[in-house]
């Protein structure tokens, strides 16, 4: 949520720069925003990574992301590359790269801002912040070097304590960039917008208006290439403990007083301690869990869970999950905010639904009323990125008929220009040094402390009903039980667009 241009020449380390995570998005980013011009004159990417490379080599090795642009702006982006072969684990690695820096800075004639990228595995974390510190690098003089991590941080509440301790030996809570992708797409940014930037939204948006708000984070694929990793992940950990959880937070917190980072994100903690604990005797309740097995998608047929690559035959890993959760506050008490996210579901769609009650008095007459829904506003994420709320309205003709109608916002019509990719806006923000966008410790620790009873009780009670859903549908059973137990519903996204007329 930058409000200030970026204008200080900056030094980005990425660590990891021949992994997955640093081709796929950090570069493309770096390079999309060097295309824009969003960035200084004065900037350098110092890949850093195991493979046997040169400055010219690793280019080579990026090269295959600049597509279509014209080669001399990716031979330009190229005279800012540079790249130096070390081992993670080894001292000497960082005293190389803090001759680097010095390097670059010499030629420059000032001190650039640096921004240590860990695009590595999680379990790299530790070790390479602990010796950035130890090599000087966390802080020079009043200088403050920036840390960038991804999710997952941890498994679990204690895992997650141990890792943040070794973070902050040496760098401050300042100077950490926790990355949840989510919090990068334009659309998440535009709840608050939604939110505060109107007069309209806000004198409803509470328990008096609100009958219940429903989360979906919905994918068409499976595990991928990520069996190893997903296996000792699921998805509660994968994306309800931090994806599901941010967007929550943006649907549920006061307005701040000011648009910065603590100020958001105190708000946001405030939603956090104002969460129901799910107690262990109540998990079955409140939380839901399915594993996909085999069906089809798009006509295609795909196979289970079980029997992906890299998949243990009788894994227990859930690839679905949904939790029941109610905010102990004034604003939103008795609403429940209902969260489900899973793998090879019917289509890729994210959604935030809010359904707004009934009136208080049905005056028309019953056969004009046939066709009455709730009033509901869906904030849709992806990947038609939209506003929609539906509501009634008479039908033309001589009978008083009742048909939901729907007003509808997308941002492909309202706007002729891309929205940044999420990486580009958090890289941005990364180096501008604005951390709204970021999870703060506080926050992690809280998700973490919010599902680790759904965590213990999965895991002391294996599920004996995997796999429980099919390819291609909307899920368990079970997770239907936790919205019918309330007499409520999911509303299928694609039914939420298909029953109004447009
Ligand atoms: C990641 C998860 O954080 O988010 C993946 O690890 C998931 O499992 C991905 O597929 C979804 O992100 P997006 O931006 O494609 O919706």
């Amino acid at each position: 949520m930058n409000t200030q241009p970026l204008s200080n020449p900056f030094t980005l380390v990425l660590f990891g720069a021949g992994g997955d995570l640093a081709w796929r998005l950090v570069v493309p980013a770096l390079f999309a925003l060097f295309s824009k011009g969003h960035i200084p004159e004065h900037f350098q990417l110092l890949g850093v990574d195991r493979l046997d490379l040169d400055a010219d080599g690793f280019c080579s090795h990026l090269a295959q992301i600049h597509g279509e642009t014209p080669p001399e702006k990716w031979g330009n982006f190229c005279k800012h590359v540079d790249y130096l072969c070390g081992d993670f684990l080894e001292h000497d690695s960082y005293r190389r790269v803090s001759e680097r820096l010095q390097s670059y800075e010499a030629e420059l004639g000032e001190r650039a801002e640096r921004v240590f990228y860990l695009a590595t595995p999680p379990s790299l974390f530790v070790p390479i912040a602990l010796h950035l510190g130890e090599a000087g690098l966390a802080a020079d003089g009043d200088a403050r070097a920036r840390l960038v991590v991804e999710k997952p941080l941890g498994r679990d509440l204690e895992s997650f304590l141990e890792i943040n301790a070794s973070l902050t030996t040496h760098f401050t809570e300042e100077q950490i960039y926790r990355i949840d992708h989510f919090l990068g797409k334009e659309t998440v940014q535009n709840i608050l917008a939604l939110r505060f930037a109107n007069p309209l939204f806000e004198p409803v948006w509470n328990r008096s208006y609100i009958d219940h708000v429903a989360i979906t984070v919905a994918e068409s694929l499976g595990v991928e290439n990520r069996a190893g990793y997903y296996e000792t992940a699921g998805a509660l950990r994968d994306m309800l403990q931090n994806h599901l959880m941010q967007l929550l937070c943006l649907v549920a917190m006061e307005p701040p007083a000011a648009f910065d980072a603590n100020d958001i994100r105190n708000r946001k903690m405030d939603v956090m301690h104002a969460l129901r604990p799910i107690t262990p005797e109540r998990v079955h309740e409140y939380a839901a869990r399915g594993q996909y097995g085999a069906g089809w998608i798009a006509g295609q047929s795909v196979p289970g869970y079980r029997h992906e690559t890299g998949v243990d035959p009788h894994s227990e890993t859930e690839t679905y999950a949904a939790l029941k959760l109610h905010i102990d506050n004034w604003r939103w008490q008795d609403v429940p905010f209902y969260l489900r996210t899973g793998k090879r579901l019917p289509a890729k769609i994210s959604e935030i639904s809010i359904r707004f009650n009934p009136v208080p008095h049905r005056a028309f007459p019953v056969w004009a009323d046939q066709e009455t829904q709730p009033v509901r506003l869906t904030l849709q994420i992806q990947p038609d990125e939209a506003i929609r709320l539906r509501f009634m309205v008479k039908e033309p003709g001589m009978q008083l008929r009742l048909r939901p109608a729907d007003l509808v916002f997308d941002y492909a019509d309202g706007f002729q220009e891309e929205s940044p990719s999420a990486y580009e806006t958090l890289l941005y923000e990364v180096l501008v040094g604005d951390a709204s966008l970021f999870m703060r410790a506080d926050q992690v620790e809280a998700a973490w402390r919010l599902v680790q009873p759904v965590l213990d009780v999965w895991a002391a009670t294996p599920p004996s009903d995997f796999p429980n859903y099919a390819s291609g549908s909307w899920g368990p059973e079970a997770a239907e039980t936790l919205t019918a137990r309330d007499g409520r519903g999911w509303l299928t996204p694609a039914a939420a667009r298909e029953n109004g007329p447009g």
